[in-house]
């Protein structure tokens, strides 16, 4: 399954500056946070999130919100996916990953699921 998303930076910096810390903890947690310093990264987040809703085919809503994707970084700065465990189980979820880009002003990330079958 696969999931695609793209954001325009300047909307989630527009975001963080009218709403501060209360925007940023919407869609990430605190160690997202410390995580993403650029805006680019944190539209990244924000697109990463979205595509993983989509690849399980429900978006962000009752069924899946942002706080149930996590998103982290292997030493070499690839980002990393994982969807809380009550997910993982009720969409058979084996293995999830994600890559993201970001040029001319926008984000883009593709997240792609296995299932177990
Ligand atoms: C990692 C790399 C492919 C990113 O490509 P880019 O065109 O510069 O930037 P993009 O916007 O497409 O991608 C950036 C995103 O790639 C992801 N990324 C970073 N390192 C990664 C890695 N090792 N593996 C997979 N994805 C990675 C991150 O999500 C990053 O966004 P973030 O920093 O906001 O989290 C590229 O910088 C690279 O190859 N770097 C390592 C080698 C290098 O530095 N070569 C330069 C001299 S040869």
């Amino acid at each position: 399954m696969i999931g695609i998303d793209i954001v325009e930076i300047f909307r989630i910096e527009k975001m963080i500056n009218r709403f501060g810390n209360k925007a940023l903890k919407k869609f990430l947690s605190q160690k997202e946070i410390n995580l993403a310093k650029k805006s680019a990264t944190k539209a990244g987040f924000w697109a990463a999130k979205e595509a993983a809703s989509k690849a399980i085919g429900t978006g962000i809503g009752k069924d899946c919100n942002f706080s149930d994707i996590k998103i982290s970084k292997t030493k070499t700065g690839q980002p990393i996916i994982k969807y809380k465990k009550k997910i993982r189980k009720k969409f058979k979820i084996q293995n999830s990953s994600l890559s993201i880009t970001h040029d001319g002003g926008f984000a883009i990330a593709v997240v792609v699921v296995t299932i177990y079958s």
